[in-house]
């Protein structure tokens, strides 16, 4: 990767990806875009008002800056999906296919997010196989299967280099995540930091996969620099970092804050969709084929993101 288009920059991924890969390749070297400009936008460095489906756009944008590689973000989550499953086709699969096409016509890397949302009820609960039943049973999950078969088969077709991975719940306090059934696993520190107690709309005893944001970020970025003969399974490679239930991560945040209390109020919409996920991946073909190999544990993560949500919290006091 040399020059490199985020769409979605402004979401809980994009917005940080930006930061982490201009770290790496340099502020000119990656532009961000999204349907509207950054809060910061004064110090949004090179950044571009991208609508993905509007394809036209899309294209002239990644020309103009001469991109080498795009990576597509831009998505409804899972329970913004449900509430609006026409909306989430236009864009999560017209976004999608209007990004695979300016890869294939300006012969750009790619990468894109598939999620644990691609897995459904028939798919094997524990120890989740990477190749294996997936039936999903929600909007969101039925575009991130379309999504991981059209990066093969443009792949396979046209030789556009595409890659990805499944990402858990993603767990970071710079930008808020939004719409997400994994969310509460955010929630529950700023709201134990703010007030000592959080009432979780996730069922005590559902586990879920889950990766600290500095580990998807790191997972991106070692992904599409890996070397492609190693990559055997180039989509859609499952990676996770933990796994645990409300009650888990509540006992964890307990050891930081004494008298923290959780209770629950269980959304049934939201329920509905974590019971259909995996309980835990196995991240065994990531590891084999690119050295996937995440850092935080549910301990370490905790430890960090109470020590910067306080911080946010006491500054916005
Ligand atoms: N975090 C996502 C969601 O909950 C899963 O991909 O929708």
């Amino acid at each position: 990767m040399n020059k490199i288009l985020i769409t979605g920059a402004n979401g809980q991924i994009g917005s940080e990806l930006l930061t982490h890969l201009r770290g790496i390749y340099g502020e000119d070297h990656v532009v961000g875009s999204d349907i509207r400009l950054p809060k910061n936008k004064d110090d949004a460095g090179l950044f571009e008002i991208v609508d993905v489906t509007d394809a036209h756009r899309f294209h002239a944008v990644a020309k103009e800056h001469q991109v080498d590689t795009v990576i597509h973000l831009a998505a409804l989550l899972s329970a913004t999906a449900e509430e609006n499953p026409m909306k989430a086709w236009d864009l999560n699969m017209g976004g999608l296919m209007n990004a695979l096409e300016v890869a294939r016509e300006l012969d750009l890397k790619f990468f894109t997010p598939s999620s644990i949302g691609a897995f459904g009820h028939s798919t094997p609960k524990k120890n989740t196989p990477q190749d294996t039943l997936q039936r999903p049973s929600t909007m969101y999950g039925v575009n991130k299967v379309a999504g991981e078969l059209l990066c093969d088969y443009y792949h396979q077709k046209f030789g556009v280099d595409t890659r990805s991975v499944r990402f858990p719940g993603l767990i970071s306090y710079v930008t808020p995540p939004g719409g997400g059934t994994t969310d509460y696993a955010v929630e529950i520190y700023y709201e134990a930091a703010r007030k000592g107690s959080y009432t979780s709309f996730i069922d005590e005893h559902t586990y879920m996969d889950m990766m600290y944001m500095p580990d998807a970020l790191e997972a991106i970025h070692q992904l599409m620099e890996a070397n492609p003969d190693h990559l055997v399974h180039r989509n859609a490679f499952n990676v996770s970092a933990m796994s645990f239930a409300p009650k888990g991560i509540a006992a964890e945040v307990k050891k930081h804050i004494p008298d923290f209390t959780i209770d629950y109020d269980v959304d049934p919409v939201r329920q509905a969709i974590a019971d259909s996920w995996p309980d835990n991946l196995d991240t065994s073909a990531a590891q084999e084929e690119w050295g996937f190999a995440p850092s935080y544990d549910l301990a370490s993560m905790t430890k960090d993101m109470l020590t910067h949500v306080r911080e946010k919290t006491t500054n916005s006091l």
